[in-house]
């Protein structure tokens, strides 16, 4: 198969990778594997209590890794863990020009928001939302606006 064109105004449109997430039990123990294992630099930890993890990124040259402990044992991370104890990739992260537009575009294309359907807020407090997989070919994806 050749390779396909760029749609225009596609209801989401998608510009690059933010990160790869990873659930992880032990957050310190993994912060601490990719510093010493790897030699990767790791942001410094801060909790997102609206999503309920405790998180920090792993900065990679062209995108992230995104490494989450659960907060407590109501945080989806939890339900993950149970099935995954050693933990695992639990998301994407893509990025588009405008998240709230985005969101608008991905309702109206009949993929489910998870949420209210509206932008929440993350670890520095910036507007992202998550689709449901059931509408995105098994994978959670994430979407954000890049940084800077
Ligand atoms: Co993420």
């Amino acid at each position: 198969m050749s390779e396909t064109n760029k749609v225009d105004e596609a209801p989401v449109p998608v510009e690059g990778l933010n990160h790869v997430a990873i659930a992880v039990p032990d957050l310190d123990a993994a912060v601490a594997f990719y510093r010493e294992k790897f030699g990767c630099t790791v942001t410094k930890i801060v909790e997102v209590e609206s999503q309920g993890v405790r998180m920090a990124y792993v900065k990679l040259a062209d995108a992230k890794l995104e490494l989450m402990e659960p907060l407590n044992e109501y945080s989806p991370i939890a339900k993950f863990l149970k099935r995954n104890p050693k933990g695992g990739i639990h998301h994407i992260c893509l990025t588009v020009p405008d998240v709230a537009e985005a969101a608008d575009g991905a309702l109206v294309a009949g993929i489910r928001v998870l949420g209210d359907g509206k932008p929440v807020k993350g670890y520095e407090g910036q507007d992202l939302f998550f689709m449901h997989p059931k509408d995105t070919l098994g994978t959670l994806i994430e979407i954000e606006e890049p940084e800077n």
